[in-house]
């Protein structure tokens, strides 16, 4: 049985890491799936990936931080798919480690712009669709934003937001049949791991970091893509309001 068949889901930020992943899994599980992302080529790079192993994928070129982006990807997806079951508001921007006094202002605005304000554009123009579907919103929160971690707070700030964000959405679409939950993945091996480690002025190196998860390893893209397909899928049918940590133990 395919977990996702016929399921029209758009996936922000997948031109990359767990973004990507999650487009070759869930067009295997026989959804159509539209990648946005500000980055074009490698969104169409995800497109020809899925497109080769036979499934159903569009690259659409967006701005998580804009509003009318964000309208044309949903209006667009309507346009060519005729619904929109799912979306997951995954696009995210990280941050080097600084102390308070050091961190960067216009670093911090683009952080609650990207990883804050981007979700909730998808929530507020995909809701009628989402309504229409009785659908799924999911976001990428982080572990970050759930457990304090020293001279991270702008990152931490827009992630903890993101969570609250899925509770607040969650009781708002919950009479409509929406559902909206979010991952918080512990360090993942994607293209933006080397931002949080040592050579970027982060904390602590891979192999430090991997002995701090009591699982032995970092996430990989595929883990936090495959929670993602719980939550896509009808397998989640009565959760909402969750945020789940994809963390090898670290939060248990
Ligand atoms: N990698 C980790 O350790 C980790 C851990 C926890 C949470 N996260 C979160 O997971 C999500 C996915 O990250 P990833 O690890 O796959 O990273 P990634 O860098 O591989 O992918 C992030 C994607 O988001 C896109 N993006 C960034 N800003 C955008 C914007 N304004 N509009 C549209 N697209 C934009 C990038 O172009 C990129 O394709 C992010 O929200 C990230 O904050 C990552």
């Amino acid at each position: 049985m395919n977990l996702l068949q016929d399921k029209v889901i758009i996936i922000t930020g997948g031109a990359s890491g767990m973004g990507r992943a999650g487009a070759r899994i869930f067009a295997e599980e026989g959804a159509r799936v539209i990648v946005a992302d500000l980055n074009e080529e490698q969104a169409l790079e995800t497109e020809r990936e899925v497109m080769a192993a036979g499934g159903i994928c569009k690259a659409f070129r967006y701005d998580a931080t804009s509003s009318a982006d964000t309208e044309r990807l949903v209006a667009s997806t309507i346009a060519e798919f005729g619904k929109l079951d799912v979306a997951w508001a995954n696009a995210g921007l990280p941050a080097p480690f600084a102390t308070v006094e050091a961190y960067d202002e216009d670093l911090f605005d683009r952080l609650m712009a990207v990883n804050i304000k981007g979700p909730w554009l998808l929530a507020k123009h995909a809701a009628p669709a989402l309504k229409d579907s009785r659908g799924s919103l999911i976001i990428t929160a982080s572990l970050s934003g759930l457990k304090g971690r020293a001279n991270h707070s702008g990152y931490q700030a827009a992630k903890g937001g993101t969570v609250m964000l899925t509770r607040s959405l969650a009781k708002e679409f919950a009479p409509f049949g929406v559902r909206v939950n979010s991952l918080c993945p512990v360090a993942a091996d994607t293209p933006m791991l080397p931002q949080f480690l040592d050579e970027s002025g982060g904390l602590m190196s891979r192999d430090e970091l991997a002995a701090g998860i009591p699982m032995g390893r970092l996430a990989t893209a595929e883990d936090v893509a495959r929670a993602a397909l719980f939550f896509a899928s009808d397998l989640s049918a009565f959760v909402t309001g969750v945020n789940l940590p994809v963390d090898g133990g670290t939060s248990a």
